[in-house]
């Protein structure tokens, strides 16, 4: 009896594991409407922020181009906002805020 516990333990350890991934998930589909809403507040004036969206300030690119540049990442679009861009006001973003948009910049080029 007792020698079975450690594997029902294992296979709880299991669960949780499958449960926190599938957590995570929803996280992240929340993450790309909090980017969504900043992005509509804060880059929409200058970006095209959706596919269906015109054109706005000429040289500030749609989001979909952004998202569709060969070897575009996260990461890369995070630090791009965390640095002072002269051409782009400084936006205060909080905490997982420029993460959150480039999230959803990347989802708008699919
Ligand atoms: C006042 C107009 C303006 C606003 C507001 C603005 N941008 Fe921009 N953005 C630009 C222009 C112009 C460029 C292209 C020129 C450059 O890269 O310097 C640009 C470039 C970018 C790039 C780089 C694109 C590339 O090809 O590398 C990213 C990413 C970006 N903007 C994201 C954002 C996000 C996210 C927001 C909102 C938080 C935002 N921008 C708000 C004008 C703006």
């Amino acid at each position: 009896m007792s020698a079975r516990c450690p594997r029902s333990m294992k296979q709880m350890m299991r669960v949780v594991a499958v449960l926190a991934a599938e957590l995570s998930g929803t996280a992240l589909a929340q993450n790309v409407e909090n980017g969504q809403r900043l992005s509509e507040r804060w880059c929409a004036a200058c970006h095209a922020i959706g596919p269906a969206a015109p054109r706005r300030a000429m040289a500030a690119p749609p989001f979909a181009a952004i998202a569709a540049k060969d070897g575009v990442t996260a990461d890369m679009i995070v630090s791009f906002l965390n640095l002072p861009h002269a051409t782009m006001p400084n936006v205060p973003l909080h905490g997982n805020d420029a993460q959150d948009i480039a999230a959803f910049i990347l989802q708008a080029g699919k």
